[in-house]
C-alpha cells in the first residue's frame, strides 16, 4: 500500500475516534458512577478539579473561586484525595452538606479507605 493511502486512512481513524479517557466507567447505583483513582487523577487543573473526600469523588471546578480558604489550597489537592486536609481544617457541617451538590461518584469499594468492610471507622464520618 502506498505510503500517501496508509497516511490518509490513520489520519480518517484518528479524527472520527473521541477520545474518552483512560477508564472505562460503570454505573454503581441510581445517579452515582464508580470512578477509579486513576481517572480522578486526570483531573488536576483550575479548568476541570476532581477531587476525594471521603471515598467519594467531586468535580469542585466551579467552587473553586468561591472557597472560603482559597483556591490554592484547593488545587493543592486537585485529582487527589483531600479526606485529611479537610477534616484537620475543621470544617462546618454547612461546608459538608455543600459537598453533596459537588458529587459526581464514587470510588470502587478495593480502592476505598473509609466505606469498605473493615475500612477505617470515624465518628463524624457523613453518610
Ligand atoms: C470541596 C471541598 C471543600 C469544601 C466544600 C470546602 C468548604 C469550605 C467552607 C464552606 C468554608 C467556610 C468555613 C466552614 O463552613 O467550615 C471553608 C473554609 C476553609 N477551608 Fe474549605 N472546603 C473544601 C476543601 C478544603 C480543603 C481540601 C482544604 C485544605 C486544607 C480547605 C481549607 C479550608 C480553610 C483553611 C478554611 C478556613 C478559611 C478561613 O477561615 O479563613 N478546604 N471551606
Amino acid at each position: 500500500m502506498a505510503k500517501a493511502t496508509i497516511i490518509s486512512i490513520a489520519s480518517s481513524i484518528s479524527s472520527a475516534v473521541k477520545y474518552i479517557g483512560p477508564v472505562s466507567l460503570s454505573t454503581v447505583g441510581p445517579g452515582e458512577r464508580e470512578i477509579t483513582l486513576e481517572e480522578v487523577l486526570w483531573h488536576d487543573t483550575r479548568k476541570d478539579c476532581w477531587m476525594i473526600i471521603y471515598d467519594r469523588v467531586y468535580d469542585i471546578t466551579e467552587f473553586l473561586d468561591e472557597h472560603p480558604g482559597g483556591v490554592d489550597l484547593l488545587l493543592e489537592y486537585a485529582g487527589r484525595d483531600a479526606t485529611v486536609a479537610f477534616r484537620g481544617s475543621g470544617h462546618s457541617t454547612t461546608a459538608l452538606k455543600l459537598l453533596e451538590r459537588y458529587m459526581i461518584g464514587e470510588l470502587p469499594v478495593n480502592e476505598r479507605i473509609f466505606r469498605k468492610n473493615g475500612g477505617f471507622k470515624l465518628s463524624d464520618i457523613p453518610e
